[in-house]
C-alpha cells in the first residue's frame, strides 16, 4: 500500500574504507537506480557510544558525505541528510518510547554484546538501551519498507517490525473506523464500490489472496481518494484498522565482505584498512607489505593461496584469468608475491581514481556539499512531517 522506499544510515564514528565501499556503498549505488532512496548520517546514533567524544562525530560527519559522493552516491537520485537535522526522528522516538516494553529493548542481542565488547566505555546509559528504538523511528518515520543493512543489524529490523505492529495495533483503530471505511467505499463510485466489497468478501470469507491483490490494485489506481481514506480501505480489506506505520523488510545485500590487509575483516580497530580515498602511494605501499602465505619464505618455495590474504583480495578484484594465473603461478613458484600483487595494485588504484576525482570537486567547493545536505534535510523533513501528522492524529495529539 505504500510505495517502495529505501532507507539506510551510517554512524559517523570514523572515516570510510574499502570495506564500506564493497560492503555497503556499492549496494546503495545500485539501489538508487531502482528505488526512491534516503541515506542519512546517523549522528545521534554515534552519540550513544561516543557521548564523551563528540569531536569525532563532528569531524566525520561531513567527511562521510564526501566519501558517499566520491563513491558514486548520486544526490540527484537519493536524498542525503543528517539525522539531527530532522527533529521529527526525536519526536517519534519519544512517542514510541511510551509504548515500548523495556524487556523488548533489553532482549535485543546487540545490547549486551556491545556492552561486553566495548569495555572501555560505560554503555549502561538510557541512550544506548534506546539505540534500536531510535533506529525504528528512523525507519518508520519515512514508512521505508526496504532497509539495506548487514546481518549485524537484523535484530534491529526485527525489533522495528514488532514496534510497528504494536503501534498499528494500539493506534490504528480510530473511533468510528467501520463507519469511516463505509463512507470511503461510497466515494469510490457505485461500480467500484461494489467491486471493492465483493473482493473484500471473497478475501475475508474464502481467504482468496488474488481477491486481496485485485482489491489493492483497485485502490492503488484511485486518484480521487484522499490518503486517509485510501489507507482506511487498505486496512479494511484485512479487517483490521488503519495501517499507520509500514513494516520494513531487510533488503538482502549482494555486496561482498571485504577482508582486511591481514585477512581478518577490514576494520579500523584491526588496523588493516585501505581508506576509500587513500593516496595512491600509500595504497601501493600497503599492498606491497601485505602479509602472504607464511610458509612461502623464499621466492622458490611454492605457496598456497588458500592461506594467503592476497588471494582474498584477488577474489574481490580479479577476473577468472588473473585468478588462474595466481593459482598456477603461486603453487608452482613461477610467480613471486610481488608479481602476484601488482595487478591488484592496478585494479584498486583504478577503482579509486574516479573517487579521488569526485572528492576533489567537493573538497574544492564545500558549498556544493552543504547545498546537497541542506536540500536533503529539507526533503527529509517534509517526508517525515507527512507521517508525523498521521501519527500525532492517531495518538490524539493533533490539537490546533
Ligand atoms: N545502526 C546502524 C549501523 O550501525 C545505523 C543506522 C541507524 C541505521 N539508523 C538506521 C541503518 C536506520 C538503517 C536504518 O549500521
Ligand atoms: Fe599469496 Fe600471491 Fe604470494 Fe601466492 S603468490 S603466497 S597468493 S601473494
Amino acid at each position: 500500500m505504500f510505495a517502495d522506499r529505501v532507507l539506510s544510515g551510517m554512524r559517523p564514528t570514523g572515516s570510510l574504507h574499502l570495506g564500506h565501499y564493497h560492503g555497503v556503498l556499492k549496494n546503495w549505488i545500485e539501489l538508487q537506480q531502482k528505488y526512491e532512496c534516503l541515506f542519512f548520517v546517523a549522528d545521534w546514533h554515534a552519540l550513544t557510544t561516543h557521548y564523551d567524544s563528540p569531536e569525532i562525530i563532528e569531524k566525520n560527519t561531513w567527511d562521510m558525505v564526501i566519501d558517499w559522493l566520491a563513491a558514486g552516491v548520486d544526490p540527484s537520485r537519493a536524498i542525503l541528510f543528517f539525522q539531527s537535522k530532522v527533529p521529527a526522528h526525536a519526536e517519534l522516538y519519544l512517542l514510541l518510547s511510551m509504548m515500548t516494553p523495556l524487556g523488548w529493548l533489553e532482549r535485543v542481542p546487540t545490547y549486551k554484546d556491545q556492552q561486553e565488547k566495548l569495555t572501555d566505555k560505560d554503555l549502561g546509559t538510557y541512550g544506548f538501551l534506546g539505540y534500536p528504538l531510535l533506529q525504528s523511528a528512523d525507519i518508520l518515520i519515512y514508512r521505508a519498507n526496504r532497509v539495506p543493512v548487514g546481518d549485524d543489524q537484523a535484530p534491529h529490523l526485527e525489533f522495528t517490525r514488532e514496534i510497528c505492529r504494536r503501534f498499528n495495533h494500539l493506534y490504528g483503530k480510530e473511533p468510528g473506523f467501520e463507519e469511516k471505511a463505509q463512507a470511503a467505499i461510497k466515494k469510490l463510485g457505485s461500480k467500484k464500490s461494489k467491486l471493492y466489497s465483493e473482493l473484500r468478501n471473497r478475501y475475508q470469507e474464502q481467504g482468496d489472496e488474488s481477491a486481496l491483490e485485485e482489491a489493492r490494485s483497485l485502490l492503488e489506481a484511485q486518484q480521487n481518494l484522499n490518503l486517509g481514506d485510501k489507507e482506511r480501505l487498505f486496512g479494511y480489506l484485512e479487517g483490521g484498522g488503519k495501517m499507520i506505520l509500514c513494516e520494513p523488510d531487510t533488503l538482502l545485500t549482494k555486496a561482498s565482505r571485504m577482508p582486511g590487509l591481514d585477512g581478518q575483516k577490514m576494520s579500523k580497530s584491526y588496523n588493516n584498512i585501505i581508506g576509500l580515498r587513500e593516496d595512491p602511494d600509500s595504497v601501493r605501499k600497503k599492498i606491497r607489505t601485505m602479509p602472504t602465505d607464511p610458509a612461502r619464505i623464499r621466492r622458490t618455495d611454492p605457496g598456497n593461496p588458500a592461506v594467503c590474504p592476497v588471494w582474498q583480495f584477488h577474489l574481490i578484484y580479479s577476473n577468472d584469468e588473473t585468478r588462474k594465473w595466481v593459482q598456477q603461478g603461486c603453487t608452482s613458484a613461477e610467480i613471486g608475491c610481488i608479481d602476484c600483487k601488482s595487478p591488484l595494485i592496478e585494479t584498486i588504484l583504478a577503482e579509486q581514481a574516479p573517487m579521488h576525482e569526485r572528492a576533489r570537486m567537493y573538497e574544492e567547493d564545500p558549498a556544493l556539499v552543504r547545498n546537497i545536505i541542506a536540500d536533503g534535510c529539507e526533503k527529509a523533513n517534509q517526508l517525515a512531517e507527512e507521517t508525523m501528522r498521521d501519527i500525532r492524529s492517531a495518538i490524539g495529539l493533533n490539537y490546533a
